[in-house]
């Protein structure tokens, strides 16, 4: 299979130029190559990482299920993280998560219909200066409202046929 083909050599790759002498060290770098190239981590990937870096597959799968950032299960081409942590919840987080789902019908955790965003509901991101925050994959977006929140995805949504990409700005 042609991806895990891609994966073997990717994670061949990470293992040969990592400074670090432990192979478990290197699990969530892994994960994370196949997080940010696939729709879902799964079994068959977490393998061959196990079999690459010499651990059990049982020791990838744990840290896969274990940390938010890594989805098992299909996600959107947008994974958008609302956070509702103290800051966040003080300015209004979890109305802006409220409002989202109910904009696209989808409870947090769930992924909207078209595939384009999974809406998840986040921990704190460290962006507590600019609470109420998200994330849309790697990007970030504060001081938010219902409102702009809203029109920061529509704008995702729109463009995503299109020639620019929001992420970029
Ligand atoms: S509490 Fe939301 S980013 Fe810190």
């Amino acid at each position: 299979m042609d991806n895990l083909n891609w994966l073997v050599k990717e994670i061949e790759k990470l293992k040969r130029n990592s400074p670090y002498p432990s192979a478990r060290s290197l699990i969530m770098p892994a994960l994370w190559i196949v997080e940010k190239h696939f729709p879902e981590i799964l079994p068959e990937h977490m393998e061959v990482i196990a079999k690459i870096l010499g651990v059990k597959p049982v020791e990838v799968e744990e840290i896969a299920r274990f940390y938010a950032m890594f989805h098992t299960k299909k996600k959107g081409k947008y994974v958008v993280r609302v956070c509702t942590n103290l800051s966040c919840m003080l300015n209004g987080g979890e109305s802006i998560l409220q409002a989202i789902c109910d904009h696209f019908g989808v409870k947090p955790g769930e992924t909207t219909k078209d595939g384009l965003f999974t809406i998840e509901e986040a921990e704190c991101m460290g962006l507590c200066n600019g609470a109420p925050a998200m994330t849309v994959n790697e990007t970030r977006f504060t001081n938010l409202t219902p409102q702009k929140a809203i029109a920061v995805l529509e704008e995702f949504k729109r463009k995503e046929n299109g020639k620019d990409n929001p992420q970029e700005r």
